[in-house]
């Protein structure tokens, strides 16, 4: 059923790795949400490059734009408005999608929403279950490692950050020590299942009431146990590594997540970002919230990694308050969560 006051949003994604368009209806009904990955392409590197990431955006976006359109049978003129990701993220990857946006916003006379990355993972949980406030949110991506509070809906208050590494990163490096392709993250989780045996790692709680999180410390303790067995000419040390690597992350992120929940008096957990496929971290994370009572929400992979569904998830936040931006928007490479609430 269609009627005058449904909102129909075209959401652009671009912000590092992944082209993304979808149409999204009142926020929560994914009409498409097409994703074209260039990891294959950044593998070669071991990492991805900035220019190349800007310059695939290109090649992709218009007909993806297209797509999305005719998959949601959604025309023009019947979208309500045009949300696209304004940071944070790669510069010149996130200005592809703005230049993209602003350009149907202006032809097509629709508003534009600048929408935070984050916030977008935070709302892909609104696409499988109806946020209840105040809500925590575990943030767990390549980029970003954080804990936030919403005491209300889109009003994001920081509880706690990674000081260093984000967590995907501090896997990647770990499965690049390993010997795994990019991104590694899903290696070093499959090969930490195969050990019994783990190796014992540290743990970086910070101060006792600190939220932050720090993973540099663990990271190098990997490597450098990595060296000095490959030193000793040692082989089939890597799947404790992995398990050891594995547990001392999930416990702390599992630690903090709950502490916050208690101390804040949340309604519900929710997980995203792309760690948040981590087998160990849902595991964990399922076991100790059921004991605890705590009610846990987490999204299915695909609105995981990144994607257009949960940006425009996200821009109805705005479009319902009519925040909308101007088409001078710029792209923010360290945009603020906070900043952005409604
Ligand atoms: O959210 P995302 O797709 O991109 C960013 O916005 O950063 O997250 C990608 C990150 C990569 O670092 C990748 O290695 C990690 O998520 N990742 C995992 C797993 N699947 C993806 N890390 C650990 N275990 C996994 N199963
Ligand atoms: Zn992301």
């Amino acid at each position: 059923m269609s009627n005058q006051e449904d909102c129909y949003i075209l959401a652009i994604e671009t912000s590092c790795d992944e082209t993304s368009a979808a149409v999204v209806k009142n926020g929560n009904d994914v009409l498409s949400n097409l994703i074209v990955s260039q990891i294959e392409i950044h593998k070669a590197f071991g990492g991805v490059v900035p220019e190349v990431a800007s310059r695939k955006h290109v090649e992709s976006i218009t007909l993806m734009i297209e797509q999305a359109l005719e998959e949601a049978n959604v025309t023009p003129e019947r979208l309500s408005a045009i949300a696209v990701t304004e940071g944070p993220g790669l510069v010149g990857a996130l200005l592809v999608g703005i230049m993209a946006a602003k350009s149907v916003a202006f032809a097509w006379n629709k508003p534009l929403i600048g929408t935070h990355h984050i916030a977008g993972h935070i709302y892909a949980n609104q696409l499988v279950e109806e946020i209840v406030y105040p809500a925590v949110a575990l943030v767990v991506s390549g980029g970003h490692t954080e804990l936030v509070l919403m005491e209300q809906e889109g009003k994001f208050s920081w509880l706690g950050r990674t000081r260093d590494d984000a967590v995907g990163e501090a896997y990647d490096k770990v499965a690049r020590a390993l010997s795994f392709p990019y991104p590694g993250g899903p290696y070093v989780d499959a090969l930490a299942k195969e050990s019994k045996e783990a190796e014992k790692l540290p743990r970086a709680w910070l101060e006792p009431d600190s939220y932050d999180f720090s993973f540099s410390g663990l990271k190098s303790a990997v490597l450098n146990l990595v060296n000095q067995h490959k030193m000793r000419g040692e082989t089939g040390y890597e799947a404790a590594i992995a398990r050891g690597f594995q547990e001392s992350v999930v416990e702390v992120l599992v630690e903090k997540a709950i502490r916050a929940v208690k101390e804040t008096g949340a309604k519900q957990l929710l997980l995203c970002g792309g760690v948040a496929a981590n087998r160990g971290l849902r595991e964990e994370l399922t076991k100790r919230t059921e004991t605890e009572g705590i009610a846990l929400v987490i999204p299915p992979f695909k609105y995981c990694t990144d994607n257009a569904a949960m940006i425009g998830a996200a821009a109805y936040l705005k479009w319902k308050r009519g925040q909308f931006s101007s088409l001078d928007l710029k792209g923010e490479p360290s945009f603020s969560l906070e900043a952005w609430s409604v």
